[in-house]
């Protein structure tokens, strides 16, 4: 995209209120648990696991985790594949997977697959936001920050073609004119 402007579409204060609000709602959830072991889908999720990290009131840990996407394959899970692991074993552990963005949901459904053939105590997932109008796999979303339209997003963690991830909000990428 050559020609654009951004529009912004979450504000900076509306994206602090909800995290706070999500980070409220996972503390209380998890508040009879030894530890959670938080897991962030790199890139996109470092910004988002920054902030609801240290809005946790309950005892945690941070993992980040690394996977490509490519568009040969006919089924969900043969089209994303793994390309970093996390260091942590998580057996016995309570797991919650942290995104930026759910799209089509393909990522979060292999995720939750693969996580969870390692004997977890439970594998839940978070969201910053998700697109609903590109949905093709349901992969169950746990906590979700904000629903959007099917437009491309930048900031707060997301890109494109590596820019304006660190925009404090997240805007729009409008073609101009
Ligand atoms: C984005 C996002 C998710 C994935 C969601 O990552 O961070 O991981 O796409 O898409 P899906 O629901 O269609 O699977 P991206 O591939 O842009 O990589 P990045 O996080 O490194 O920017």
């Amino acid at each position: 995209m050559e020609d654009y402007e951004l529009e912004i579409l979450i504000s900076e204060a509306d994206i602090e209120r909800r995290v706070g609000e999500l980070a409220q709602q996972i503390s209380r959830d998890y508040a009879d648990e030894d530890e959670l072991v938080l897991v962030g889908v790199l890139k996109g999720a470092f910004v988002f696991l920054a902030d609801l990290s240290r809005k946790l009131s309950i005892p945690r840990v941070i993992e980040f985790i690394a996977v490509s996407s490519y568009e040969e394959g006919s089924t969900a899970s043969n089209s994303v594949r793994l390309v970093m692991d996390m260091r942590e074993n998580i057996e016995g552990k309570q797991v919650l997977i942290v995104e930026d963005i759910v799209d089509t949901g393909r990522t979060l459904h292999f995720l939750v697959e693969l996580l969870s053939t390692r004997n977890p105590k439970s594998v839940k997932t978070c969201a910053l936001v998700r697109k609903p109008d590109r949905t093709e796999i349901d992969a169950t979303l746990d906590y979700l920050g904000f629903e959007i339209p099917d437009v491309w997003v930048v900031g707060y963690g997301l890109d494109y073609d590596e820019q304006n991830r660190t925009l404090p909000h997240i805007a729009a990428m409008k073609p101009k004119g």
